[in-house]
Order: structure tokens, then C-alpha cells, then sequence
């Protein structure tokens, strides 16, 4: 596996700026996931990794060789796509088999078989290698694609919301196992998604993508509780953080640039007990937590609720916050820099 680099690269398509001066690191080994609504700039970041785009500006470095210009064939990459597209005529193997046939790549018939029955294996899928690829499920097919990328040991895999067409569970179930296998192999992976939870939670680092820029780079604990901006407050935790303005639920701004005061859901207090200034307007059960909207003084507020306190809509309630948790923003949106006590 090899280190992937973007130094300063931009691509336009007309009048459309789809990447703007991008530079990111995606260490050897590491898992970095770029997060972004459609039209972020995602698949075609991803494409200048590959060479299926040419940047106007900036270079982008493949296990520390300039590959810029180099041709897609050229490029010791794996893409997963979006779509799966498998050949539905052959089988499983055979399909799986495929990047290990290519011309120039001369892989031996063993050497095929062994490689394709680990990965399978791996994928949880050995028991399918036989089926041609139209008897399979959805999840099995996406297992394929990403089962036909894994056989190759690239320099980098990238991949584009490979889960993103799969039903709820089985992209739990494929997140948890891409996971362990990346872990396993030590592949070094640009991975793709507008799912703040697979990116949460597949993520060492998380680019978090808006309109081309990268607003971002962190952790996810970082992002989460340091966030650059409110684009990235806001795109990371559900509910989303509670914008709120200084002074309300009794918190004090460290200075007076505060535009915005940011309070994650977890971190605003709801009690029967202390001064009534809010008013439950929905709770929602969902399982491990309870989540509420309360009406404090006309703003609307998402809380977690402590299940024991037993409360219900239209309930008259006491709502504060843990005001060293807050992030404070700017008329720009941009993060100030809380003083510590
Ligand atoms: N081949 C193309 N021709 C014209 N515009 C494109 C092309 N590819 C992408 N774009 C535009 O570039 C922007 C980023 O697209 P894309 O990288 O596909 O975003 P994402 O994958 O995050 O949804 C969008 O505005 C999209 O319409
Ligand atoms: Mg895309």
C-alpha cells in the first residue's frame, strides 16, 4: 500500500468549480473518508486520484510519484463505483477473477484462485464463487464489486458511496466488515459517502467536503467537538447541533464576535426540577435514546432526553446546557477560538 497526496488540485467542468485547490493526505494504512452532500465534488476527487480526470492546477502523488498526467491504466488504483456493474454472464469467481486477467498483469492460475477464494472468504461470500452474478442479492453483488477491487492489492482503493444503494441493515453489516478487512490488510482507502454515520464510524480521518472545499480535516471526535465551521458542525451528529444565539439557555459568549452559539443535543440538560422556560414538543423513542424538540422562549432545541424523567409532549420543562461543550461561530460561520478556564 502507498501514500496518496493531493497538493493544491483543481477541476473545473465550464462554469462549475467541482474541485477548488484540494490538498489532503491519505496516509499509508489510513482510512480517510471525504463527506459531502451530492455535488460536493466527491466522485470527481476521487476520478483525479484514479486519472480518469485531468486537474487544471495542482499535482497528485501516488506512493510518492507525481501521476498527474499518468493514464488511468498506468495507476496502481482500485475503484469501487457507485453502481455495481458486474458481468452478469460469468460467475462470481470469474468476475472476481477479472483485474487479475488483465493483460500485462499475467497472474498465475493458482495464484488467481488463491487470491479470489481469501477475498471471497473474507467477504463472506466462498459459498457463492459458483453463481453467476444475476442469482445474487443486492448486498452479494456489492460484496462482488468490492471483493473484485480487494483481489488487486492496488496502492490505494477508492471508493464511491459503495454502500449507498444497499438496505439499512446490510449496510451496517458491510460497513463493519469493510472495516475489519481494510484494518486487516492494511489497505489505504479514499472512501466517498454523504452518510455521516459510515463516516463516523469507518473513518481515521474525515475530510468534510462543501462545494468543492475542503472545510475540514480531522478526526471524527475532532470534527465533532471542534468543528471548523457550522458547515462541518452541521454535518456531522443526528439530530444536528442546535444553532442558537448568545445568551440563550443562559450561556455566555466569550467575546463579542459570537454570531452563533452551536450546542450538540447531548449537551442541552432537560429537567422537571429548577426555573420552567421550555415546553416538550415531540419525543421520539429511538431505542438507545430518546430524542426531544423543545420550544425554550420561541426557539426550537433537539435534546436528549433522560428516559426515567418519564416525559411527554406538552410537558413544562427546565432546559440549560453545558455551556463548556459550545462551540461559537462567527458571521462567517467560522469556529472562534474558545478561551479556556
Ligand atoms: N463530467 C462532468 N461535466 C460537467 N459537470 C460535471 C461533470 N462531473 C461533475 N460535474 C459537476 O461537478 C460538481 C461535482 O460533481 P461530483 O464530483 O459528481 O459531486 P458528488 O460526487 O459529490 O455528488 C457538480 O456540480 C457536478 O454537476
Ligand atoms: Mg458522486
Amino acid at each position: 500500500m502507498a501514500e496518496l497526496i493531493y497538493k493544491n488540485v483543481s477541476k473545473r467542468f465550464d462554469d462549475v468549480e467541482a474541485v477548488r485547490e484540494l490538498s489532503l493526505t491519505v496516509g499509508d494504512g489510513e482510512f480517510v473518508v471525504l463527506l459531502g452532500p451530492t455535488g460536493a465534488g466527491k466522485t470527481t476527487t476521487l476520478r483525479l486520484a484514479a486519472g480518469l480526470e485531468v486537474p487544471e492546477g495542482g499535482q497528485v502523488f501516488l506512493g510518492g510519484v507525481d501521476v498527474t498526467t499518468v493514464d488511468p491504466a498506468n495507476r496502481d488504483v482500485a475503484f469501487v463505483f457507485q453502481q455495481y456493474s458486474l458481468y452478469p454472464h460469468l460467475t462470481v469467481f470469474e468476475n472476481m477473477a477479472f483485474p487479475l486477467r488483465a493483460p500485462g498483469r499475467k497472474t498465475d492460475k493458482a495464484t488467481i484462485k488463491k487470491r479470489v477464494t481469501e477475498v471471497a472468504e473474507m467477504l463472506r461470500i466462498g459459498h457463492k464463487l459458483e453463481n453467476k452474478a444475476t442469482q445474487l442479492s443486492g448486498g452479494e453483488m456489492q460484496r462482488v464489486s468490492i471483493g473484485r477491487a480487494l483481489v488487486r492489492q492496488p496502492q490505494v482503493f477508492l471508493m464511491d458511496e459503495p454502500l449507498s444503494s444497499l438496505d439499512a441493515k446490510l449496510r451496517e453489516d458491510l460497513r463493519v466488515e469493510l472495516k475489519r478487512i481494510q484494518h486487516e490488510i492494511g489497505a489505504t482507502v479514499l472512501y466517498v459517502t454523504h452518510d455521516q454515520l459510515e463516516a463516523m464510524t469507518l473513518a481515521d480521518r474525515i475530510g468534510v467536503l462543501n462545494n468543492g472545499v475542503l472545510e475540514q480535516v480531522g478526526t471524527p471526535r475532532e470534527i465533532y467537538e471542534h468543528p471548523a465551521t457550522i458547515y462541518a458542525a452541521r454535518r456531522l451528529g443526528s439530530p444536528a447541533i442546535n444553532l442558537l444565539k448568545p445568551g440563550q439557555l443562559g450561556i455566555k459568549c466569550s467575546n463579542g464576535q459570537t454570531e452563533q452559539v452551536g450546542v450538540r443535543p447531548e449537551d442541552v440538560v432537560i429537567s422537571r426540577d429548577g426555573k420552567v422556560n421550555g415546553k416538550i414538543l415531540t419525543v421520539e423513542n429511538l431505542g438507545v435514546e430518546t430524542v426531544s424538540l423543545v420550544d425554550v422562549e420561541g426557539s426550537h432545541v433537539h435534546a436528549l432526553l433522560d428516559r426515567r424523567l418519564n416525559l411527554g409532549v406538552g410537558d413544562d420543562v427546565a432546559v440549560t446546557a453545558i455551556a463548556e461543550k459550545r462551540c461559537e461561530f462567527d458571521k462567517n460561520g467560522n469556529a472562534i477560538e474558545l478561551e479556556v478556564a
